[in-house]
């Protein structure tokens, strides 16, 4: 096929449409205390602790034959409310100690909590006033969780915020169902009643009797529109320092975006963004889910996140006795014995200045960058691609001892001892003068085309915009369309990273295609299938001027929101 689109300059269009888009949010959030000093404990924290909790913990998962369920098991067995109720006559969690729960937050390094109130079941998990089916009134149990974490949480300085379910409820009338009604007589109802007798009432509950609320984690903002949003958002006032997510609906943006089990490859610039996961495949404790994370995984992650410039939400679901489950616990300890000695290069950070390191990622805190290596280099040679004077390297376990450092142009090089500190990631401080001169990306400024393109507003220059919701979507009917870029110049290249825009829930899935040109012909760097949510992949560097991308899609029109390419160190 011969190309008759001309390429396309990226430009900082991308910029102005990401300033419009935070001023945007301040607008919407302008009931809240708009001063943003009040981001800053939670943009120092990075790590916390979510807790899925409820009476679904009693079925723990299994209904019938189907044992993969957590949370959601009413809704997905269509298990009638007064059925569903019985799982509270058997609730009580007399195991539960609100002061061990927030001390294992405290000891795996975690700076908050947040726990689920309500969840779409629309059980209460505290002394609700407004509807019996709560933990007090419809349960053996007779205790307040919520109400005793807050003091534990208050005693031991661990913030503390609420999940709530403002949409979704599938046991009080007139609350949003996923898919369709099962139970008319206990659902069937006018939404606007719903917010206003249930959702407006018990938040306005959660935010006045607990003392201070840290986070308000609203959920799934199904058939919300903006007048049910504001009088959900007008409550937040009850706690004007409150932080609140993007899931309100109606408009609504928060403070916070919320990947959920996955992250843009790409991560967020620019951005306040959590990345909340589950310990094994639930967010709602099953007991027959044994596919753990390691400890391993779980602190690369909370490593990337941080270098990434994220918060990482780590879930736990604990039991119906009131147990986390011990595997959680242990994992979480062990990450906390790695934070205890190389926290300062987690907390209080800011993203990696690098674009890209083959052997770890990276933090920053002022004039300090946190070197997270997890390839320790067998020849005992760490090479930093940065421009900027390099006062001196240190490990962080041994700041006294400095390493010695071999500087190049664009380069440092700093002699590591031979076998790594830390088994999982060792943790290597540079202190450099002024701020970090690094490679640029790759791809910025350079010259991009399309196959095709659906609408203006999906330009190529959606890919390089560093915005991971702004999105190119190949021509309709195209199942296969390419965007190809010209780095000028031969370059050396040794991975990519694209973002898509689906979730995992939406079981999508895209072929992709990556080749350079080489001579006259076109050579395959890689290919494969992905989950619909972004793909990364590291190769031996190769040098190239022409890379070319081709995305299928079999649904729909081909889609990406951000395309990265590496530059090897
Ligand atoms: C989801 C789910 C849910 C879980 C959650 C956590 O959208 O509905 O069960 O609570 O988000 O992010």
């Amino acid at each position: 096929m011969r190309l008759s689109l001309k390429y396309i300059l990226i430009s900082v269009f991308g910029l102005i449409i990401s300033s419009q888009a935070i001023s945007q949010q301040l607008l919407d959030d302008s009931t809240v205390d708009p001063n943003p000093h009040r981001m800053d404990w939670w943009k120092a924290a990075k790590f916390g602790m979510f807790i899925h909790w409820g009476i679904y913990s009693v079925p723990a998962g299994k209904y019938n034959d189907d044992i993969n369920q957590g949370e959601w098991i009413m809704n997905r067995s269509k298990i009638p409310l007064c059925e569903y109720k019985k799982y509270a006559e058997k609730f009580n969690p007399v195991k539960f100690n609100a002061e061990e729960w927030v001390l294992l937050a405290k000891a795996a390094g975690q700076k908050y909590i947040v726990i689920t109130a309500k969840h779409h079941d629309g059980f209460a998990m505290y002394k609700s006033a407004v509807s019996d089916y709560n933990i007090y009134d419809a349960t053996p149990f007779k205790r307040d969780p919520l109400k005793e974490l807050a003091e534990a949480c208050r005693k031991y300085n661990m913030k503390l915020g609420f999940y709530y379910s403002q949409a979704q409820d599938w046991s009080h009338k007139g609350g949003a169902i996923n898919g369709k009604m099962w139970d008319k007589e206990a659902q069937e109802g006018s939404m606007d009643e719903y917010i206003d007798q249930i959702a407006v009432p018990q938040v306005k509950e959660i935010l006045s009797n607990y003392g201070d609320v840290a986070v308000l984690w609203w959920d799934t903002p199904q058939s919300m529109n903006t007048e049910r949003a504001q009088k959900l958002h007008e409550l937040l006032k009850l706690q004007p320092q409150i932080i609140s997510n993007n899931r309100l609906g109606g408009g609504y943006q928060g403070d916070l975006a919320t990947p959920e089990q996955y992250m843009p490859p790409t991560g967020w610039p620019g951005k306040n963004w959590e990345l909340c996961q589950t310990i094994n495949g639930h967010w709602g404790y099953n007991a027959y889910d044994d596919n753990w994370k390691t400890t391993k995984e779980l602190l690369l992650k909370l490593v990337d996140v941080a270098g990434k410039g994220g918060n990482y939400l780590l879930n736990v679901g604990p039991t119906a006795e009131g147990i986390i489950p011990p595997v959680c616990a242990k994992s979480l300890k062990e990450i906390g014995e790695w934070l205890s000695i190389n926290g300062e290069s987690i907390y209080e950070t800011t993203a990696s200045p690098f674009n890209y390191l083959s052997w770890g990622s990276a933090t920053r805190r002022g004039n300090k960058i946190y070197l997270h290596v997890n390839k320790w280099p067998a020849d005992g040679r760490l090479i930093v691609p940065i421009k900027s004077g390099v006062q001196k390297a240190y490990l962080l376990q041994d700041a006294d001892n400095s390493l010695k450092i071999k500087r190049s142009k664009e380069r440092v090089v700093i002699n590591l001892p031979r076998f790594a500190p830390d088994k999982i990631v060792s943790v290597v401080v540079v202190e450099i003068e002024g701020e970090p001169d690094v490679f640029p990306m790759l791809t910025l400024n350079k010259k991009a085309m399309a196959s095709s393109e659906l609408k203006e507003e999906n330009s190529v220059m959606k890919l390089f915009d560093n915005n991971p919701k702004s999105i190119w979507c190949g021509a309709k009917g195209s199942d296969s369309a390419f965007v190809e870029i010209d780095l000028e110049k031969l370059e050396p290249v040794a991975g990519f990273a694209f973002a898509e825009p689906y979730r995992l829930w939406n079981n999508k899935t895209q072929g992709f295609k990556l080749e350079y040109k080489n001579g006259d012909t076109w050579e395959m760097i890689s290919s494969g299938k992905t989950k619909g949510v972004g793909y990364e992949e590291n190769f031996t560097p190769i040098k190239a001027r022409y890379i070319r991308l081709t995305i299928s899609n079999k649904e729909e029109s081909p889609r990406l929101n951000e395309w990265t390419l590496r530059r090897p160190e």
